[in-house]
């Protein structure tokens, strides 16, 4: 196998972590506690990242549409947010992981907001990992923001307001849609759909996420780059 993870670490992966609720449930335990082992999912796979020729990881956390949840439910995962970032921010500074926080903030609580800052400041330095958490998020509503604030609308400048293309894309919780997650940036995306619930993702789910990648050709439109024949080859 070609040892893709370490010679190239320029990408950007979003991943859609989707089925804690299924998860806990599955367990005859609350939604919290698959939320709850969702964020060590998220421990696992920003460790392994780097490792894995990963520059930037976005990953989407709670949507603009999830505010439709029960009441109880998005308190308690507001919460969780706050609570990972005030307790992760000095792992992340340990690790050069510079955290940054994307999406809608005049909806979140003033203790999110105020835990936000602190990590982005703190971990501002950072250059191993870029890590982007979406919360309040909709790619609809971020297109629509950017190209207000745009005097000249053109593709590069939205792609400077909006981020990076993405490479690779993850769905876990067997489920196949984008969920209004970076649509403009994943544009040329590669999708992975993967059954399993994100609780359970880990290391080697990533990388064989990864490995699919690797094995794809990308051709952003154009024709596939003939292949020499094999006697062709023999005398070069
Ligand atoms: C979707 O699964 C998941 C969410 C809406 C929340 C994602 C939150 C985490 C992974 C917690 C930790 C995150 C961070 C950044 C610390 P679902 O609840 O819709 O699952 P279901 O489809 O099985 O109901």
């Amino acid at each position: 196998m070609r040892d893709y993870f370490t010679s190239q670490s320029s990408l950007h992966v979003g991943i859609i972590m989707d089925g804690n609720g299924r998860w806990a449930t599955a367990r005859g335990l609350p939604r919290l506690a698959g939320h709850e082992a969702g964020a060590e999912a998220v421990n696992r796979v920003v460790e392994a990242a780097p490792g894995c020729g990963v520059a930037v990881l976005t990953l989407f956390a709670f949507s603009s549409d999830n505010w439709s949840r029960p009441k109880k439910e998005v308190a308690a995962l507001m919460r969780l947010f706050a609570c990972y970032l005030e307790r992760e921010t000095a792992r992340c500074v340990e690790n050069g992981i510079r955290l940054e926080v994307i999406g809608r903030r005049d909806r979140l609580s003033r203790k999110l907001l105020a835990a936000i800052g602190k990590a982005e400041r703190a971990t501002a330095g950072g250059s191993a990992l870029r890590l982007r958490i979406a919360v309040d998020y909709s790619a609809r509503d971020a297109i629509l923001a950017a190209a207000r604030g745009l005097p000249q609308l053109s593709r590069e400048s939205l792609e400077v307001r909006l981020g990076p293309p993405v490479d690779l894309l993850i769905r876990t919780g067997g489920e196949q849609r984008l969920s209004d997650f970076m649509l403009w940036e994943c544009a040329y995306a590669e999708l992975v759909f993967a059954r399993r619930m994100w609780p359970d993702f880990d290391a080697a789910d990533l990388a064989s996420a990864l490995q699919d990648f690797h094995c794809r050709e990308r051709r952003f439109g154009a024709v596939p780059v003939p292949s020499v024949r094999r006697e062709e080859a023999w005398l070069d």
